[in-house]
């Protein structure tokens, strides 16, 4: 496994690979829902590339990106074990030098959800993610369905700048409990940890609804909401039912709809989502 921190470097290693290249793009400390993107990435091609690099671009406050769990030593076991044959490692100032001041910026679908709640995130994400398609210039790229609207926005920027690779989508990887494996899932404490399955359990419950026949979208929304106003340490920012395509919101349930949800468990922000 190859370790490159520089874009001359691995633009070099590039044009030496023939045949397929697999990318996954992450920010590290890395778990069984990141594994599950090499492992798909390793099955379907020749090559596989990961990246890690915690992104400072999408991130709010400087404090957040500050309180990032990194673990570089980890996630380099971890890739090896996985056969990830590159790994992108870059320095913030690789990727943003001085003066750096181009942005892509995916609009209408970024309006919604994620988009509301954590202004300039979705420009950080797409800026990084359509840098490091051109540096590495993959034949597909992984993003988890955990978060659906990142892996749509990207679609969309794909599609619309005529990018040349194709996005693959990977179900979302949880724990037994039924919590998405997510980095953040490390700052919560054992009652917490079990205060946060209330996320899962909100989304099962839309779904029941959904196959029992249920249209109406702010009954649905009504019936989350209320099951998550019973766990204590959850407060919502959000719960939607929404196209699962365009991401507006919904009053009569389409075929498919998304329910997705972000809630604080204590101090920490989590989101999830499901296919109705
Ligand atoms: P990060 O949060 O590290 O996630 C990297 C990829 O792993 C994303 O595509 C995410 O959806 C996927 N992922 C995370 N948890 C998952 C789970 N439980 N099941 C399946 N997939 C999961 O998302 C980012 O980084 C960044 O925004 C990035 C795309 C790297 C741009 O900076």
């Amino acid at each position: 496994m190859d370790i490159i921190r520089t874009i001359a470097e691995i633009k070099e290693l590039r044009h030496r690979i023939s045949g397929s290249i697999g990318f996954v793009p992450t920010m590290g400390f890395l778990h069984q829902g990141h594994l599950a993107l090499v492992k798909k990435a390793r099955a379907e091609n020749f090559t596989v590339v990961v990246s890690i690099f915690v992104n400072p671009t999408q991130f709010g406050s400087g404090e957040a990106l500050k309180a990032y769990p990194r673990d570089l030593n980890h996630d380099l076991k971890l890739l090896e074990i996985a056969e990830a044959d590159i790994v992108f490692v870059p320095p913030d100032k690789e990727i943003y030098p001085h003066a750096f001041s181009s942005w892509v910026d995916v609009e209408r679908l970024t309006e919604h959800l994620e988009g509301t709640s954590r202004p300039g995130y979705f420009k950080g994400v797409t800026t990084i993610c359509a840098k490091l398609f051109n540096i590495v210039q993959p034949t597909r790229a992984y993003f988890g369905q955990k978060d659906a609207q990142q892996a749509l926005v990207i679609k969309k920027m794909v599609a619309d700048l005529n990018m040349n690779l194709e996005i693959i989508t990977v179900s979302t990887v949880r724990e037994n409990s039924g919590l998405a494996m997510s980095s953040r899932n490390t700052h919560l404490n054992p009652e917490e940890r079990q205060a946060a399955t209330i996320l899962f359990k909100a989304l099962t419950l839309a779904k029941q609804l959904r196959q029992s026949g249920e249209k109406d979208a702010n009954k649905i929304r009504e019936a989350m909401t209320s099951l998550i106003q019973k766990e204590p340490l959850a407060q919502i920012d959000y719960v939607s039912i929404a196209d699962a395509n365009d991401l507006g919101e919904l009053e009569i349930v389409v075929h498919p709809s998304l329910a997705s949800l972000a809630v604080r468990i204590g101090k920490i922000r989590l989101i999830d989502n499901m296919i109705l």
